[in-house]
């Protein structure tokens, strides 16, 4: 195990994987990967680096393709660097309907970045994402843990003063 990944994987954070080892019979911890893997990107600078998905699989005892095919195909695992608060934003096709296109623009002027950019102060970044299963609010976001629906560039504005 590296030292990187010792410095990471102790205390609080430990005892949070390990909590959701926990909940699955003995022998198959690799069940926790998911949760393992946003446990490490939220304590990790906000992005999962190959060191450090090659710890979780250590960890896990999974080979490191098992967990990079994981890290990879969610979307809410980030490889490269985001802002402290993450816009992202569903453009599928409930959302595109209902006007993604026109709230994407609006991010876009208000806080100076495309998609898969952050702010110069590394406050804000926005991520183009497929449906999230929220369609009856389109268009929508998620933003942390939350989800904002029946998104207008009003709403935005006064979401980005608060967050500000
Ligand atoms: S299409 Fe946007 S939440 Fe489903």
């Amino acid at each position: 195990m590296s030292e990187v990944f010792k410095d990471v994987i102790q205390g609080d954070l430990k005892a949070r994987i390990d909590r959701w080892i926990a909940n699955y019979p003995a022998g198959r911890k690799q069940s926790a990967v998911m949760p393992a893997l946003r446990i490490v990107q939220e304590e990790c600078n906000g992005r999962l680096t190959t060191e450090l998905m090659n710890e979780v699989a250590d960890y896990l005892e999974m080979t490191p393709i098992a967990v990079y095919e994981v890290a990879t195909f969610y979307s809410m695992y980030e490889h490269k660097d985001v802002g402290r608060h993450k816009f992202c934003l569903c453009t599928n096709i409930s959302c595109m309907l209902r006007g993604s296109d026109d709230i994407l623009a609006h991010l876009e002027n208000k806080l100076g970045i495309k998609p898969g950019q952050v702010t110069a102060d590394g406050k804000f970044s926005i991520k183009k994402v497929e449906c999230l299963g929220a369609c009856g609010g389109a268009p929508m976001m998620m933003l942390g843990k939350d989800y904002h629906e029946n998104l207008t560039p009003e709403y935005l504005d006064k979401l980005i003063t608060e967050l500000e």
